[in-house]
């Protein structure tokens, strides 16, 4: 239980956000979010305005391959909206994200003022237990998501 230990707050990170104070900010964590924004530079922006000196930024998104193999492929270097449709317990659903070029993702940290501190392709680790053996297996071989961790420049 998070109690009065934390503060949430609810935000469309499409729309201008002023949260929290400049600098006040030790590490911003987005697991599988950051697909889902057309456009990074304003939030980008907003994440490097909150970090304290030397903090970090830590993201996951879908691999770029994947996204590619989900795209028409008439151009790998624009940014794109691809969907993917997936099995919710027998449920269809469609899921819409931003693909984008690995230029795009690292373009877009440097210039809002990121230095790139890991990038990872992650897979599952060795004795992790009651995972579906399909989705390990995928995790293990195929390039699913993209991990960064990136840290405000002076
Ligand atoms: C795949 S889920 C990831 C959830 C969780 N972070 C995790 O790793 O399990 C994608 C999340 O992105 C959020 N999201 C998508 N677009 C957003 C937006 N414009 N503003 C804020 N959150 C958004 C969704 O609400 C959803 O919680």
């Amino acid at each position: 239980m998070l109690r009065d230990r934390a503060r949430i707050e609810v935000a469309d990170l499409e729309q201008p956000l002023d949260l929290v104070p400049a600098g006040s900010v030790d590490v911003v964590v987005a697991s599988l979010v950051l697909h889902y924004i057309e456009d990074w530079m304003p939030l980008l922006a907003e994440l490097r305005r909150c970090l304290v000196p030397g903090g970090l930024l830590v993201f996951s998104v879908h691999h770029p391959i994947t996204g590619w193999e989900l795209s028409d492929k008439t151009d790998y270097h624009r940014v794109e909206l691809v969907s993917e449709q997936w099995d919710w317990d027998g449920q269809p659903v469609t899921g819409r994200m931003y693909r984008r070029p690995l230029s795009a993702i690292f373009g877009a940290l440097r210039q809002a003022g990121f230095w790139i501190d890991v990038v990872d392709e992650p897979r599952p680790q060795a004795g992790v237990r009651d995972a579906d053996p399909r989705i390990t297996k995928i995790l293990a071989t195929m390039p699913v998501f993209l991990y960064v961790r990136a840290g405000p420049t002076r």
